[in-house]
């Protein structure tokens, strides 16, 4: 089966990586993809915000899976006009993928269905929203409704930083991610990643991560799309996960399949782990960045043969995903400057050198034959143990071989786990 991959990030690189394994695999196509993706895929140039160009190049090279990575073509509706055309598509439609496209649209869904959830307030104008302000206290957090990188939400510790994010907000420092905007009480607890597959009916847990979403060692400074994760998260437990399951995604995927709108593809769930249990923070359309690659390093079942079942309705009949029983760890390597404005073509070396670490690309360009940054998170050192902090000793003796002068990265990543895991052994050892 020939199949077209849309996308260029890390996530992409370790789904060509995984697609690559199959047996069932004809030619692997890749728009625009990266240097890492090129080892696996034809790079294609076609621009998927073109869905006419996109449809003729699978016509013309008889593709039959479109993959779609990240959430801007979900969102624009890409899904729709491929399966409009017959094509099998992992991703949801516009429709559906309005989970992440709008803030508020989700909120709204959770209301509606009694799906746990921080209470929130949405507001298009800035007056409405200031006066929607007095219904909570401080801290409160602000989201701009639309699509944002990860980056459009400020947590406001009081009233004054309220009024500042607001303002950005509605004079359009998000752009038109902005013009609406949700507020709602903040949640106190430990946030994790959940994942199901779904083809609008049949839906399969699909593992867990943990991601660590500030730049700045010991979980400071601004915000990112993601600094590393690992996988699983032992922090949601089996007893969450089902809770997360029957309270947070069944009901979403049945109210959208109820309204004629099924979801299909992955559906990633933000949770903060509250006392009173699961909470979703927010969903994703798609796999999340770097949770997939720490999700693919771990995953046994052919990736192919899956979302296939997906895209075409047929997941009730495969076995359920098999991960290994094993914690894979990635670290990301982002060019100085990031989140803000990334240096641009530094030179990398040594990613030849990584042992037993995979190195998945993101930012990345050949530049007069040598690999050069082209991005804000450019290399995911990724690494499998037997436990997490054997996972992080070997993506972190990875990053000792690899040169990127321009670049930085997390010392810290698992840093909760691995805290948690010595605190219990600790516990083990003064009671034995
Ligand atoms: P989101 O883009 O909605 O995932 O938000 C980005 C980050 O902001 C989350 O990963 C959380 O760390 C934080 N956040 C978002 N909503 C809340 C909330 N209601 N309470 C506490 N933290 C939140
Ligand atoms: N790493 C967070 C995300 O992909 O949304």
């Amino acid at each position: 089966m020939n199949v077209l991959l849309i996308g260029s990030g890390g996530r992409e690189h370790a789904l060509a990586w995984k697609l690559a394994q199959s047996p069932k695999l004809g030619k692997l196509f890749a728009a625009p993809g990266n240097p890492g993706i090129a080892e696996h895929a034809r790079l294609v140039d076609i621009d998927p915000a073109d869905h006419r160009a996109t449809v003729d190049f699978c016509l013309k090279n008889s593709v039959e899976l479109i993959v779609i990575g990240p959430e801007a073509p979900l969102v624009d509706g890409l899904a729709d006009n491929l399966r409009t055309m017959g094509f099998a598509v992992f991703g949801p439609n516009r429709i559906p993928a309005q989970l992440e496209g709008s803030k508020g649209f989700t909120k709204d869904l959770c209301a509606r269905h009694g799906i746990p959830t921080a209470r929130y307030v949405r507001a298009s104008d800035r007056l409405a929203a200031e006066a929607a302000l007095e219904d909570f206290s401080f801290p409160v957090v602000i989201k701009a409704d639309g699509l944002a990188a990860g980056k459009g939400v400020i947590i406001a510790g009081s009233a004054d930083e309220a009024g500042e994010a607001l303002a950005t907000m509605f004079d359009g420092g998000f752009g038109s991610a902005g013009s609406a905007v949700v507020i709602e009480e903040f949640l106190e607890g430990e946030e994790a990643s959940f994942f199901a597959l779904t083809d609008g009916r049949t839906i399969v847990p699909f593992g867990s991560a943990q991601d660590h979403k500030r730049v700045g060692d010991g979980d400071t400074g601004p915000n990112t799309g993601g600094m590393g994760a690992y996988s699983p998260a032992p922090v949601l437990t089996p007893e969450l996960e089902r809770r997360a399951l029957s309270e947070i995604v069944e009901p979403t995927v049945r109210a959208l399949a109820e309204r004629g709108t099924p979801y299909s593809g992955v559906l990633y769930a933000g949770l903060m782990l509250t006392g009173e249990g699961p909470k979703l923070i927010e969903y994703n359309a798609r796999f999340g960045d770097p949770e997939c690659q720490v999700l693919m390093m771990r995953l046994e079942s052919d990736l192919l043969g899956l979302m296939t079942a997906v895209a075409r309705g047929g997941l009730a009949e495969l076995p359920p995903p098999s991960f290994a029983d094993a914690t894979a760890l990635t670290v990301v390597m982002a060019a100085d400057g990031y989140p803000g404005a990334p240096v641009k073509g530094g030179s990398i070396s040594g990613i030849e050198a990584a042992g037993e670490a995979k190195i998945f690309q993101a930012g990345t360009s050949v530049a007069g034959g040598t690999l050069v940054s082209s991005g804000g998170r450019v290399l995911n050192v990724t690494a499998l143990g037997t436990t997490i902090a054997e996972a992080r000793e070997k993506a972190y003796s990875a990053i000792d071989a690899i040169d990127f002068p321009t670049g930085f990265y997390r010392r810290d990543i698992g840093w909760r786990e691995i805290a948690r895991q010595a605190a219990s052994a600790g516990q083990a050892e003064a009671i034995g």
